[in-house]
């Protein structure tokens, strides 16, 4: 009978083994928005698929999509043989972000290194995907590996349906019907887990009790039918650049609020309670600012909420890309026909990301310039999820960490968005624990992104204790 004590060996003195293997998948440009990299996107559900089939679980692929836009497919595993013990919905994404800016990098996207990290015996992997997820979701995949090899039944005797994604990071467009047409198979699951999201600091790990949701967008405004001579048109007629600039601006107030009619409306305000606990977490604002560059005084956000209440607690506007015109070498003096831009919006329970476009298409159509009009596109939403504190399986999960990382997990929030979250919730009804060990420095979605060996070290024998917690 294989005990924690041996897959717990297996994985020490198989970490390096296990960090290279995760170099491998990061060799695997799977960016999931760009077509162009399809046929990898591909190729790294197939290389997930096939270390889930050496740790002896039952592995398919399930296509998405529809026969003229087709999606990227899902990795479902499922441990084989029944039992009645807990059963585990494993969830991540072997997708990621485009590397873009490539100029950005230190070394190429996908050419993972291995550094050592300043000040520390510690060393890191410098790759896309690194922490966001893949490096998150091999220390899930090592530990089902360790248990394996450890002599234990696939892992480890627990039941586990592992569902890795490969559209999280481009919205999750067709993750809702694959939860529909699985919804059978998929309610028999206690719980979902999600490594997915990062610790506090070094040395304070976390259990994330909620994510935001989101709303994407594209907008674009239109005038004239074709490129005008800036010296003899322009004054006189819209120019599209500066006249989107400027509705975009009055999105917010002077406070920083947004100005979208009811757009606050479903908000729940964030509890005293909580206001309390994030304060006392001792989260310093200038130190964070400072590690990306800025100052103190760059501490601007909502008026009347902290630093970490202004993300973990409060919605947001952004304009992530804002395009049009002329952008070339030099200088060219023209009017274009039309500027665009992608704006997005961070969302807290209960809002809506559905309702939510709706009110920005319909404030865009109340302000829309003089001679112009706009084409609005709705890229993606998912919903916010909030998940509850004191359940048994995150008091199992806390208590594996705990005895993984020697200290005990803090309870802490994050402003990223996780789409299953709140489908898994809203229809099959089932709670997730965000148990992550990424970091704040990790640089997820930004050039030279990493992962620390001791987080992925962390994960994996975190993973391995809460199988054992679970094999009862
Ligand atoms: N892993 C992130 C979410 C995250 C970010 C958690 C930062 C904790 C800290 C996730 O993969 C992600 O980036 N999601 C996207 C979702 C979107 C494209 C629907 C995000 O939040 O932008
Ligand atoms: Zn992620």
């Amino acid at each position: 009978m294989a005990n924690v004590q041996s897959a717990l060996e297996w994985l020490e003195s198989n970490e390096d083994a296990a960090f290279q293997r995760l170099c491998d998948w990061l060799r695997i440009p799977s960016v999931s928005t760009d077509p162009e990299f399809n046929a990898e996107t591909r190729r790294a559900a197939e290389w997930a698929k096939d270390h889930l089939e050496a740790s002896g679980l039952d592995v398919r692929l399930v296509e998405t999509g529809a026969p003229d836009a087709p999606g990227h497919p899902i990795v479902l595993a499922e441990s084989p043989g029944s039992g009645d013990g807990p059963h585990i919905l494993f969830y991540g994404h072997y997708d990621v972000q485009p590397p873009d800016p490539i100029e950005g990098w230190r070394t190429g996207p996908f050419d993972p290194v291995i550094e050592s990290v300043e000040g520390t015996s510690d060393r890191k992997v410098v790759a896309r995907g690194a922490c966001d997820d893949k490096g998150q979701v091999a220390s899930f995949l090592e530990a089902l590996r360790a248990w394996k090899e450890a002599g234990a039944e696939p892992a480890g005797g627990v039941r586990f349906t592992v569902l890795l994604e490969g559209e999280e990071e481009s919205g999750s467009v067709n993750l809702e019907h694959f939860l529909e047409t699985h919804a059978q198979n998929l309610s028999k699951c206690d719980v979902c887990v999600i490594s997915d999201t990062a610790m506090l600091a070094p040395g304070r790990p976390a259990i994330t009790y909620g994510v935001r949701g989101i709303a994407y967008t594209e907008v674009t405004l239109h005038a004239s039918d074709q490129d005008l001579h800036s010296g003899s048109w322009g004054g006189k007629v819209p120019n599209p650049i500066s006249e989107l600039t400027k509705v975009l601006s009055k999105l917010w107030d002077g406070d920083r609020k947004i100005q979208i009619p009811g757009f606050y409306a479903a908000v729940r305000e964030i509890e005293p309670v909580e206001r309390t606990n994030w304060e006392n977490l001792g989260v310093d604002a200038a130190a964070s600012l400072r590690g990306i560059g800025l100052g103190p005084e760059a501490n601007v956000g909502e008026a009347g909420y902290s630093f970490l209440e202004r993300e973990w607690g409060r919605p947001t506007a952004e304009i992530n890309g804002i395009w049009g015109g002329y952008t070339g070498a030099g200088a060219k003096t023209v009017i274009p026909t039309h500027a665009s831009a992608k704006v997005s919006f961070r969302l807290v329970a209960d809002q809506d990301p559905d309702d939510i476009r709706d009110k920005f298409f319909a404030w865009l159509e109340s302000n829309t310039p003089e001679g112009c009009r706009w084409e609005t596109t709705d890229l993606h939403g998912g919903p916010p999820a909030t998940v509850s504190t004191d359940s048994e399986m995150l008091s199992t999960a806390a208590s594996a960490i705990e005895k993984a990382a020697g200290v005990k997990p803090e309870l802490i929030k994050t402003g990223g968005s996780i789409p299953v979250a709140g489908l898994l919730k809203s229809r099959l009804g089932l709670e997730t624990i965000f148990m992550g060990f990424g970091l704040e420095t990790d640089r997820v979605h930004s050039p030279n992104e990493e992962f620390r060996l001791s987080c992925f070290s962390l994960g994996a024998r975190s993973h391995i204790m809460f199988i054992d917690a679970l094999r009862g």
